[in-house]
């Protein structure tokens, strides 16, 4: 890649132009589509089956000119080609990042260090599917021949939440005769939920661990297999037909007693928030099958190729990621609503934190000198309607500017009887009664022409001018899923580009584990840990007592 002169972010002058561009005042949305009504045809994107409008957003085109020239003076282009080549973006792991390879089809070339690494991708996808085929058909079976029944997915971050929202999103599709499971939480109850109802014979767990060396996943996987053990009276060769291994680290897997023909391989050049299109979804391709699994690639692919080749003013990732930075940077927002209308995204969001959050959650740039800009915002929603009647009025009517990702769905899916699929029009009434209400609010003179006591005015006014994007498809099917997944891979990818960090390492969540491992003999076993500051001191000791009283 060739290297790029970096000067300060804030005093570039495509950073100062949008700054004094944002202190000129931008007018109301009220205003914006009175002068110019023509903006909410121009300001939509398509990509695949994604419609994309961004109308309601607080910008005109000239915003949209500035923020598409700071990316050119930033190089988001060029940082996106070194991804696509296989370049190791990832500086402080050296790594190259190159979840695009996952689903790019049998017959690309993409290089890393001279290899041409699509053919062991699809022999990886063609192990899985062959393994998923089986299970489903139940030509895989248990230690005693019984058919397996459920799928229990032990894995945490990327190695759970992936799988996990695309099983949910994904549940119309699935096969509901399987039961599938995801346990993540160290905390014992998480696994004693997941299998207490299930018999122990036609249960297959799938330990997803892309180092194998995560705490929380390797002692939920040995509890685990003594539970299937226990069922067995120990008998040792039930692991291999009720045990398989997801994971880059074939030496770990083995050492915890997984055949290594049982292991479904990925790489390094996946990094864990972006793998659950890696065999990290095989839960997910057991669920579905290995039909609708590929699907999904595709859809995955297909905005993929819309980011590596749409031009700047129709690039959606690029517009979804240069308008957070509108907001973050220039409008002091602190957070980003994603609100789904569509119940089977209800862990959509959960799953979009660790995407957005572990990759831009940082405080020093790719030199490692720290920023003087803010990064990445805090990511969070649930399924719209419910957060209407919890959390909505602060949208509304708080003090705080929340942007909002606003996605919905013009047709259910699954199998609902005519009088639940009627439903559907009263879901997205309210989703497009939010955006409207949002958008233009409610002005004191139309609530006293309502004849609302002048002591209400005030409490009843909307003040509106809330921006958000809508993005809409005919249907959630599996390639629309993968189409969302990568516009919002590609939009933090954009974000990382201008701020100048790594949005591939996570190095913030290291010291937490490294001082659970120095805390855990002070609870277990009451021992001195040295080093230990006098607040954890404390809190450990007051821990013991209660848990001895
Ligand atoms: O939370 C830190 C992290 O390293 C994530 O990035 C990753 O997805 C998760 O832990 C799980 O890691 P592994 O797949 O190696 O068990």
């Amino acid at each position: 890649m060739a290297e790029v002169h970096y000067p300060n972010l804030i005093h570039r002058p495509e950073w100062t132009a949008l700054a004094d561009h944002r202190a000129k005042g931008p007018l109301h949305l009220r205003e914006l589509f009175a002068s110019d009504p023509g903006r909410a045809e121009r300001y939509v994107v398509r990509v695949g089956d994604l419609h994309i409008d961004y109308s309601k957003q607080l910008i005109t085109d000239e915003t949209l000119a500035l923020l598409q020239e700071l990316a050119v003076a930033t190089d988001v282009f060029g940082l996106r080609d070194a991804m696509f080549r296989g370049e190791r973006i990832n500086v402080t792991e050296d790594r190259a990042v190159l979840h695009t390879a996952l689903r790019a089809p049998r017959d690309a070339v993409i290089e890393v260090d001279g290899e041409n690494v699509v053919p062991k991708v699809h022999a990886a996808l063609d192990k899985m599917s062959d393994f998923a085929q089986r299970v489903r058909s139940g030509a895989w079976t248990g230690h005693t021949g019984k058919r397996i029944r459920n799928v229990v997915n032990i894995g945490i971050g990327g190695s759970d939440l992936g799988p996990a929202m695309a099983y949910e999103a994904l549940r119309s599709f699935a096969d509901r005769d399987l039961t599938v499971r995801f346990v993540s939480n160290v905390d014992g109850a998480d696994l004693h939920e997941a299998t207490r109802d299930l018999d122990p014979a036609e249960t297959l767990f799938i330990v997803a661990s892309k180092t194998f060396t995560t705490i929380e996943t390797i002692t939920n996987a040995t509890s685990a297999r003594s539970w299937l053990l226990k069922a067995f009276e120990g008998d040792e060769k039930a692991v291999a037909k009720h045990f398989v291994a997801l994971s880059t680290n074939s030496g770990k897997v083995t050492e915890f007693g997984i055949d290594p023909d049982n292991m479904f391989e990925f790489w390094d050049w996946v990094g864990g928030r972006y793998s659950y299109d890696s065999a990290i979804g095989l839960s997910l391709m057991i669920a579905i099958g290995p039909d609708r699994f590929r699907e999904m690639l595709d859809g995955f692919h297909l905005v993929d190729e819309h980011f590596r080749t749409a031009p700047a003013e129709a690039n959606a990732p690029l517009l979804l990621g240069l308008l957070g930075i509108w907001y973050g940077n220039f409008h002091d927002a602190q957070s980003h609503a994603v609100l789904p209308y569509s119940h089977y995204l209800s862990k959509f969001t959960a799953y979009l934190q660790q995407l957005d959050m572990e990759s831009n959650g940082k405080s020093v740039d790719r030199q490692g000198r720290r920023v003087e800009w803010q990064t990445g915002p805090v990511v969070w929603g649930t399924p719209g309607t419910n957060g209407q009647h919890a959390y909505y009025q602060l949208i509304h009517q708080g003090t705080k500017l929340i942007p909002a990702d606003f996605i919905g769905f013009a047709r259910p899916v699954g199998e609902l009887s005519p009088e639940l699929a009627a439903q559907h029009d009263l879901l997205m009434a309210n989703f497009f009664a939010q955006t409207q209400a949002l958008a233009f609010g409610k002005s004191a003179e139309e609530v006293r022409a309502e004849g609302v006591p002048e002591e209400q005015v005030a409490h009843r006014t909307f003040h509106g001018d809330h921006p958000t994007t809508t993005i809409l498809a005919a249907e959630l099917t599996p390639s629309v899923l993968g189409q969302l997944i990568a516009l919002y891979e590609h939009k933090v990818f954009v974000q990382g580009a201008v701020w100048d960090i790594d949005s591939f390492d996570q190095w913030g969540v290291e010291l937490g584990k490294v001082l659970a491992k120095r805390v855990e003999p002070a609870l277990t076993k009451g021992a001195d840990v040295p080093g230990l500051d006098p607040s954890t001191t404390a809190l450990v000791a007051a821990y013991r007592t209660l848990k001895n009283a």
